[in-house]
């Protein structure tokens, strides 16, 4: 049973159960198992996505504390600070974005389109940071610049980057579980495998941990979108422990709960290799779904994957959002439309 949350300060951002939906034409196509999505894309706030969810539990923290001004980090196309500018919007707080150089492009459509532009759409200050894989310093400088906003008055929150901040978001992803659970009693799955992006962990940690507080035992795969296996599975499992630290119910996770796959993370973050890409066309071709190059088309990808090689076997994709990238990553977009229609060589 997931223990009552309502100790843990939650601000309403969105109230209504997304979809969970069969991908018939993608299973069709590749001749492989039933594919469910759980379309968490289509949460509504702003483009949604799994984002959605965990910040209701930082900004109910924020809140709480009596904050009028939220900073966060992120990517340039982040999706984490897009939604978060949106929410401050309809919560009525001052929201800074930090942006960090963490992927290799500099193209006009990745600097200003996609997320960033609705970032600024949204009335969001923007700063940058030249370092893109150190999260203490990032929330160093974050921390810097929250310090002018309070010397002007301001009281501010800080949403952390680092993990040893504790895992707030990843309470959103209990009710997500919770949710989850229910439709698949609902409509009679028994899925072999669910397959979550995994970066900051809380969504994983979120889901794998409600599952199992629900006394669900299906493997999740954590499909790595940020580091290597190596450096993610000790991440997610740190993540739970602290996680069940809060909940206080007395579970504990078994060692192999933990499951992460780094196969499709190559060339690195934001890149998308050719499984992933593959993974794009598919969605968009056959189910009108949009999958992002840089979070879900990895996610898909594994599930594709998993699906080829085990066609009595079902499974569920969680669709976490990211569309908007889809304009910060134009170039390779295009690139990848291209491809497709390059005449082959004779
Ligand atoms: C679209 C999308 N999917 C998945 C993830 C990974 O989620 P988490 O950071 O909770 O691990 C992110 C993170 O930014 C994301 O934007």
């Amino acid at each position: 049973m997931i223990p009552d949350l309502s100790r843990f300060a939650r601000a309403a951002l969105w109230d209504h159960i997304t979809p969970l939906e069969q991908a018939a034409n993608i299973s069709r196509e590749i001749g492989g198992g039933p594919l469910f999505v759980k379309r968490d894309d289509a949460n509504g706030l702003a483009f949604g996505g799994n984002k959605v969810r965990q910040l209701e539990y930082y900004l109910g923290d924020a809140l709480a504390q009596g904050a009028d001004t939220i900073l966060m980090t992120g990517a340039v196309q982040s999706n984490f600070v897009r939604t978060a500018a949106a929410a401050c919007c309809k919560l009525g707080l001052k929201c800074h974005i930090q942006l960090e150089d963490r992927v290799p492009k500099d193209d006009f459509e990745y600097n200003k389109s996609g997320n960033v532009l609705l970032n600024q759409f949204f009335g969001a200050a923007l700063s940058f940071f030249s370092e893109g894989e150190d999260e203490q310093a990032a929330d160093a400088e974050l921390e810097q610049i929250a310090a002018t906003y309070r010397a002007d008055g301001r009281k501010t929150y800080v949403v952390p980057m680092h993990p040893s901040h504790a895992p707030l978001g990843a309470l959103g992803y209990l009710h997500g579980a919770r949710e989850l659970v229910d439709q698949m009693n609902e409509m009679a799955i028994r899925p072999d495998r669910i397959f979550v992006g995994s970066g900051s962990g809380n969504t994983h940690t979120g889901l794998l941990v409600g599952l199992r507080l629900l006394g669900d035992k299906t493997p999740v795969t954590g499909v790595c979108v940020r580091r290597d296996a190596g450096l993610q599975a000790p991440r997610i499992r740190a993540r739970c422990d602290h996680l069940l630290t809060m909940l206080d119910t007395g579970l504990a996770l078994q060692d192999d709960d933990v499951e992460v796959d780094d196969t499709f993370l190559a060339p690195g973050y934001g890149r998308a290799g050719p499984q992933a890409r593959e993974a794009m066309l598919l969605a968009a071709r056959l189910e009108g779904l949009i999958v992002d190059p840089v979070y879900t088309s990895k996610v898909l990808a594994a599930a594709i994957r998993f699906s080829r090689a085990h066609r009595e076997k079902t499974s569920i994709f969680i669709h976490t959002g990211g569309g908007p990238a889809i304009f910060g990553y134009a170039e390779n977009v295009r690139e990848m439309l291209n491809e497709e229609t390059a005449p082959e060589e004779s």
